[in-house]
């Protein structure tokens, strides 16, 4: 059974679960907008109050006696182990995803994954967009509000402007682009991926790669380009340097490219990821020479 809840301020609604594990309630309070504990110690309000005292006076018992010292104020209860936020862990992620031997199956055993409050707080799997087996693949950060809501990578005002650069450089998700991101679902708050996520994340999209089979792939951004690339190193010096991805025993040049959201607030940088995907459609040109 699922009880709705009311909303939170911003009339949002979200499913209450109906199961008792803390980290699906956790996840639920925050989806309603809870961002703050208001006591220190957990009270547990489901305890019957503590049995009405006789008066002085009457006799008569009354609800309206306060109990006892000892019985005042909240009742520390013992802490249960919550469950991590990255709910499954690489290693899961790497035997789920090693499992699967095409993008459907990939697809279906990412919807059977435990991603622990990552994929609970999110409302879709975003997997991918584009044309299957195409050329180009490009693999962004994460889902914002708008793929959550529609299951779909660069949907919002990001993916707009990726579309149109990719339209001035003679590509598109319609004809030779396929995309994707390191994280298929939302973080909550849109908050930056922890390394704990992205870990737990990166088997499913090197499989995702591998099964996908592009001659090369564009890295939009630093949390794409660091994660597939193992390098601490930061978008700014990343960019426009052409790398070597293996996965599944082959090799796949990689470009690091700055992300369209980036560009949107930085819209000066725009002629540098143009040049960048001026030298993608390049080396693709010689590739399919
Ligand atoms: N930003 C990303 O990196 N990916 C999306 O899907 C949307 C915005």
């Amino acid at each position: 059974m699922i009880v709705r809840h009311k909303g939170n301020q911003y009339g949002m609604t979200a499913e209450l679960p109906h199961s008792s594990d803390p980290g699906s309630l956790l996840a639920w309070q925050l989806a309603m907008g809870a961002d703050e504990a208001i006591g220190d110690e957990p009270q547990d309000r489901f305890t019957a109050p503590a049995p009405a005292r006789a008066t002085a006076a009457t006799g008569q018992s009354s609800p309206y006696q306060s109990p006892p010292p000892e019985t005042r104020g909240p009742r520390p209860i013992a802490a249960k182990p919550v469950q991590s936020i990255a709910g499954g862990n690489a290693d899961a992620a790497t035997s789920a995803a090693a499992g699967a031997n095409s993008l459907e199956e990939l697809k279906a055993a990412m919807e059977a994954f435990d991603g622990g409050l990552l994929k609970r707080s999110a409302k879709n799997l975003v997997f991918s967009d584009g044309v299957a087996g195409a050329p180009v693949m490009i693999v962004g950060e994460a889902p914002g509000a708008d793929e959550d809501r529609v299951g779909k990578p660069f949907v919002g005002v990001s993916g707009q402007l990726l579309d149109r650069m990719l339209a001035a450089a003679g590509m598109s998700r319609e004809e030779n682009v396929y995309i994707s991101n390191i994280l298929p679902w939302r973080p909550l708050g849109n908050r930056a991926p922890d390394d704990a996520v992205i870990a737990m994340c990166l088997p499913f999209v090197r499989r995702h790669i591998e099964l996908a089979s592009p001659k090369l792939l564009l890295m939009f951004g630093g949390v794409s380009a660091k994660a597939l690339l193992a390098t601490t190193e930061g978008i700014t010096r990343l960019r426009g340097r052409w790398k070597t991805l293996p996965v599944g025993g082959r090799d796949i040049p990689a470009l690091p490219i700055f992300h369209p959201a980036y560009l949107l607030r930085q819209p000066h940088l725009k002629g540098l990821a143009w040049r960048d995907l001026l030298a993608a459609k390049h080396r693709l040109a010689e590739l399919e020479a």
